[in-house]
């Protein structure tokens, strides 16, 4: 049976949200060279969203970081599958994620970046699922805290589905 979806923000409600982060960060980056991190796949909705809102010139690249398995329990194994080809030498780099979890695949991608000398290493998510931490992440950026409850759409899937919503939603079990 199929799980039933609860829509938690509606694709105005993201929009209002991604302008005010996009505001934000156009004005910390104004003359800086700014290359936005899109972590792959989750975060293409929310990156390709968040650059058209900037009023400053930027980069983009892609990582992608897999903890592996089609289950709704995030790995503290994360494999870089595909890393950046942009050399980011002397710039500010801007991860850019949808959902931030245990904080793992922040924390190792941060390590990770750290060691191709960057300017500076930052962070934007959209949702927070902050009662889930298992490691500290600085998260200069922040869209909504959610409750820890699953969630797709906007880029976000369960098993490879539902990625393509407009709107952010909660699955939950079907009703007998
Ligand atoms: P973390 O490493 O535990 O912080 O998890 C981060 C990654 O897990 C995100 O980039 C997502 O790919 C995935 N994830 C965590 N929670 C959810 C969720 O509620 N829905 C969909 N994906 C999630
Ligand atoms: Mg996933």
């Amino acid at each position: 049976m199929k799980e039933r979806e609860e829509i938690l923000f509606d694709a105005q409600t993201i929009e209002n949200k991604v302008r005010e982060l996009a505001a934000q960060i156009s004005r910390d980056y104004e003359g800086k060279d700014l290359v936005l991190v899109c972590i792959l796949k989750g975060a293409i909705t929310f990156t390709a969203d968040l650059m058209r809102r900037l009023s400053i010139p930027v980069e983009i690249d892609f990582v992608r970081a897999a903890s592996y398995g089609a289950s709704t329990v995030s790995s503290r194994t994360i494999t870089i599958t595909k890393d950046i080809e942009t050399d980011i030498r002397g710039k500010q780099v801007l991860l850019v994620d949808g959902i931030i979890d245990s904080g793992n695949t922040l924390d190792c991608l941060f390590k990770r970046f750290a060691e191709k000398g960057p300017a500076g290493v930052k962070a934007v998510v959209l949702l927070d699922k902050k009662s889930r931490r298992l490691v500290e992440v600085p998260l200069a950026y922040r869209g909504f805290e959610i409750p820890d409850t699953f969630v797709v759409g906007y880029g976000m899937d369960c098993a490879e589905k539902y990625r393509h919503l407009p709107y952010i939603a909660a699955l939950k079990p079907p009703r007998r």
